[in-house]
């Protein structure tokens, strides 16, 4: 699952930056689409997530709290991007956002928490 979870990421990281360089050439329409598809990989960036999600309560629960909450903070701020972008208004105080968020969740998925892609 966490192969997923992170696959799903990667993937959307990926459709993220296509989105906003369709847009960016004009190709409002290409920008649309992959947009949409985007919005299905949050959802299954949310499913992994949730199924990784520990069903006991120990000294780490609060850390994967924050986890969850800073996943939703980076999804939001890719929509927020994307949203803006089209509309031709700032995103510079999103683009902070999405480098705070990002960094957060990375740390704490890899540094904090213990499930890893490197065990099997
Ligand atoms: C784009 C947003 C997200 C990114 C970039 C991200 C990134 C990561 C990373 C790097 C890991 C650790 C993988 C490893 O150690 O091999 C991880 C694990 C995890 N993620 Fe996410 N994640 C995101 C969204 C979410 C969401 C929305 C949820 C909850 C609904 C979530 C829940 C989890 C859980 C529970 C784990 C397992 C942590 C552990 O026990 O080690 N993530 N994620």
């Amino acid at each position: 699952m966490i192969h997923a979870h992170i696959t799903a990421w990667i993937v959307a990281l990926i459709l993220f930056f296509v989105a906003l360089s369709l847009n960016k050439s004009g190709k409002i329409k290409g920008a649309k689409i992959v947009q949409m598809i985007l919005r299905v990989f949050y959802l299954v960036i949310i499913g992994t997530g949730i199924m990784l999600f520990p069903h006991y309560y120990s000294d780490l629960t609060k850390w994967y709290i924050l986890k969850v909450i800073g996943g939703l903070w980076v999804i939001g701020t890719f929509d927020m991007i994307l949203s803006r972008v089209a509309r031709n208004r700032r995103t510079s105080a999103f683009w902070i956002q999405f480098i705070v968020a990002f960094a957060l969740v990375l740390y704490l998925g890899f540094a904090v928490l213990p499930q890893s892609f490197l065990t099997p």
